[in-house]
């Protein structure tokens, strides 16, 4: 029915006749899917064989429809490398599949459906998956991405019924991704934290390994390269405030947005701030990590020496981490690509300390000779 849209984009499939739920499912899920529309599951099956996709949707049309029995099928024969499923049928009408026969992350929601409930259901489907996948890697890639999304869940939690951040928690998980990347572990975690869906986690986790990176090129130890995990992991936890509209937009903020947006820095510090066992430097990596060193940062408009080596190595990190990083506006970067935008912000990021974390992804740097 319709041609896959852009290939960087999680892909979720619909088998939908309805014309109205048809038009629903185009308007809601394109700006962030790549999405592929069918007339029945066994057309979706066959033309996505060997790519069958994160999610499947199956409109239900009518009390009995073999569409959703003719996947159970299809997940029986895929297992977790078939795409979990969302099953939305009209009002009144009961789903002929029951939950506990499927061996994939499921969900089912009635008509009318808004658009909020469908986007989170993916998210969450996507998410399952991904750390299913996580589970099965080897224990010193695996370990890391199971402790940490599973206290970004608790911080995210904690922040929702008014409590404080237990930042030594936060500290503990990350013990074991301080170990992956001492040893070489760091491709690996960036490219597979890449598949879970909430991503704030997902860029919060990539800023940890890749600070936690930086302070190994800078010869750091001990506590210090703890300060670096953590400070990455809870770096942002102000955008677990800030307006889902705001935070998933796929398009540019309006001037009246951004604001909005940038404030997360502020509500990072306030949330850390109320927290008893937050590190110095945790709080200068949330605090900072979108000033530059000309002033044109925020949200204080620091500059030169009031901004110390910890605030200089998170904004590069920061600013790494977003542009090799998949949105659903644009495809990751090549390292090649971001380099060259932080080399010619020459008045904004420290380009000695740029050079120093350039270096620790050439080919004989000591970090990448442990990679297997
Ligand atoms: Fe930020
Ligand atoms: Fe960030």
């Amino acid at each position: 029915m319709s041609a896959e849209t852009q290939s960087h984009l999680p892909k979720v499939l619909v088998v939908v006749q309805n014309p109205q739920h048809q038009e629903f499912f185009e308007a809601t899920l394109s700006p962030y899917f790549s999405l592929s529309l069918y007339r029945d599951i066994d057309q979706a099956m066959e033309e996505s064989a060997g790519n069958p996709g994160q999610v499947l949707i199956i409109d239900q049309n009518g009390r009995r429809d073999r569409n959703c029995e003719r996947f159970l099928e299809h997940s029986e024969r895929l297992k977790e490398n078939g795409p979990g499923l969302i099953a939305t049928a009209g009002k009144d009408i009961l789903f002929d599949i029951r939950k506990e026969d499927l061996k994939v992350p499921s969900l089912f929601l009635n008509w009318p459906l808004a658009a909020k409930p469908l986007l989170d259901g993916i998210s969450q489907i996507i998410g399952k998956k991904a750390e299913f996948v996580w589970r099965e890697l080897p224990e010193k890639i695996g370990k890391p991405l199971t402790l940490t999304v599973e206290e970004y869940q608790g911080i995210s939690d904690a922040i929702a019924s008014g409590e404080p951040i237990d930042c030594n928690a936060a500290a503990d998980s990350c013990g074991p991704l301080m170990d992956a990347v001492g040893n070489g572990g760091h491709h690996d975690l960036l490219k597979a934290v890449q598949s879970h869906h909430n991503y704030t986690y997902v860029h919060s986790m990539r800023v940890a390994t890749l600070l936690t990176l930086f302070g190994h090129g800078l010869g750091m130890k001990g506590d210090d390269l703890l300060v670096l995990s953590t400070g990455g992991l809870i770096h942002d936890v102000g955008k677990l405030v800030t307006p889902e509209q705001i935070l998933d937009k796929p398009g540019k903020l309006t001037e009246e947005e951004w604001p909005v947006m940038r404030d997360h820095v502020t509500r990072s510090s306030q949330l850390l701030g109320d927290a008893t066992d937050v590190t110095k430097g945790a709080l200068i990596i949330a605090g900072q990590h979108h000033e530059k060193i000309d002033g044109s940062g925020y949200p204080k408009g620091l500059k030169g020496a009031e901004l110390n080596e910890l605030a200089r190595m998170s904004v590069i990190v920061d600013i790494f981490g977003a542009l090799t990083d998949a949105r659903s506006y644009k495809p990751p970067f090549p390292q090649e690509k971001a380099f060259g935008i932080l080399e010619s912000m020459q008045t904004q990021i420290d380009q000695n300390l740029l050079k120093v974390f350039r270096a620790i992804f050439e080919p004989g740097s000591e970090i990448e000779s442990k990679v297997a």
